[in-house]
């Protein structure tokens, strides 16, 4: 039986794992050596990671691999990516190797503007409010001014903000919805830090509004926060080649291909069953290169999958179409990066892969990220509607099925040679790597 404890996060993290492995494991000594075995011998570094969250116990490792040769706008990248999933890494190299020779990736920031709000409620004359907003609007960003004083002096800063009308949602419900350009950082504390002091000043000033009544005065803030919904905040990708082009050693004919594939958009672009999955492809290639250049992905994935939905069905964020016999396959995606701030400059392996991508300005990295998307999708869809997901997918997968099993580099050895002309499946793997041990 689990137990319950109090002041757990004073205790020190060797306490707090006795307390953890003698509660929940029938091994302690097992679990503590599991837990141990991943911390870092170097003090530093394990401390710089126990400290970016609370109640560590160790550290959670994911592989970190590269897809080399994506071509984008001309010049070479080497994309990093963390992730777990066997077959994306060589997924998105494919791709990368396939565009390459075909003029490769082309990319496109549209714009860069992201929202926050600050939720209230005003029971009161809506006339009054506006008049009210007006008057203490200049008030409004003089009283930010030590918050955005660096951000302006590069460019950026607070754009513009509005008085919206929700009462037809929620009664007395009103925002200031506010945009901001950030430039190179992700700007959520930035955003953050801006809303909370509008909120204070718009709180106080409306007590010595002469207009108001005394009920009007008391405006009511609910709370004061950035949106990752950032559909102004927009980049987009694409790949396009004659449809001659896109077969490879005249192994498949380049026109069906591109009528399959364009099908297969087609359908996720109506089908929300297909597009989920579709879109998770999609998000493979997003999320890993997100995670290795220490970016939010649970913002990234609510912003794009919100944008997905955005005409009232949730469609393909991916779009293909034959025209002319050119093939043309793009995506158009919100994404708020930053390249500056958060765990850019903390994690070395962040910063190492923010070198190895050149060190970008975030509007360059919104577009190599959009660029594995898209390539991460171009790959997914070129099995599916050749050979199927599964051939490719479980001869990633056969590393992992021969690990279960505590395979020995030489079994490993004959094993991928045996797989190289069988198909893989798990009980495939089970049945020959019993044989050989027989045999042995
Ligand atoms: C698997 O992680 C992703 C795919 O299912 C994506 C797709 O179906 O397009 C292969």
């Amino acid at each position: 039986m689990s137990k319950s404890i109090s002041g757990f996060s004073k205790l020190s993290k060797v306490k707090k794992i006795d307390w953890i492995v003698d509660t929940y494991f029938s091994n302690a000594e097992n679990a503590k050596a599991v837990l141990k075995q991943y911390w870092n011998d170097n003090e530093k570094l394990q401390q710089l990671h126990d400290e970016f969250i609370e109640n560590t116990i160790t550290n959670y490792y994911l592989p970190l691999g590269v897809a080399p040769n994506f071509l984008i706008n001309d010049k070479l990248y080497t994309i990093p990516m963390a992730i777990e999933e066997s077959s994306v890494v060589a997924a998105a190299s494919k791709a990368a190797k396939f565009w390459l020779n075909r003029g490769g990736f082309k990319t496109k920031v549209i714009s860069t503007t992201k929202i926050g709000q600050v939720h209230f409620i005003y029971k009161g004359d809506f006339e009054k409010l506006k008049q009210f907003f007006n008057e203490v609007k200049p008030k409004l960003i003089h009283d930010t001014n030590t918050i955005t004083k660096n951000m302006k002096k590069r460019g950026g800063g607070i754009l513009d903000i509005e008085l919206r009308d929700k009462t037809n949602n929620i009664k007395n419900y009103y925002q200031l919805h506010v945009s901001f350009e950030t430039l190179d950082a992700m700007g959520a504390n930035f955003i953050n830090s801006c809303l909370e002091q509008f909120a204070e000043t718009f709180k106080n000033e409306a007590l010595d509004f002469q207009l108001f009544s005394d009920e009007e005065k008391q405006i009511d803030i609910i709370m004061s926060i950035l949106s990752n919904y950032v559909p102004d905040c927009l980049v987009r990708a694409e790949v396009s080649c004659n449809v001659e082009d896109l077969s490879e050693n005249n192994s498949v004919n380049g026109e069906a291909f591109a009528n399959k594939f364009v099908q297969a958009v087609k359908i996720a672009e109506v089908e929300p069953y297909r597009a989920v999955t579709h879109n998770k492809g999609v998000m493979n290639g997003i999320d890993a290169v997100v995670l290795a250049t220490g970016n939010d992905f649970r913002a990234v994935e609510a912003g794009v999958h919100a944008y997905a939905s955005r005409n009232g069905k949730y469609s393909s964020l991916t779009h293909a179409k034959v025209e002319n016999g050119i093939f043309t396959f793009w995506i158009e995606i919100p994404l708020a990066l930053g390249t500056v701030g958060g765990l850019t400059g903390l994690h070395p392996l962040v910063k190492l892969s923010l070198e190895m991508l050149h060190k970008p300005s975030a509007k360059e990295l919104m577009q190599i990220v959009a660029v594995a998307g898209l390539a991460q999708n171009f790959a997914a869809l070129s099995s599916l509607t050749t050979t199927g997901i599964q051939e490719g997918h479980m001869k990633m997968h056969l590393m992992n099925i021969l690990n279960q099993f505590e395979a020995t580099d030489i079994e490993k050895q004959t094993l991928i040679e045996h797989f190289k002309n069988n198909t893989v499946t798990h009980s495939a793997v089970t049945e020959a790597i019993n044989e050989l041990r027989i045999k042995n």
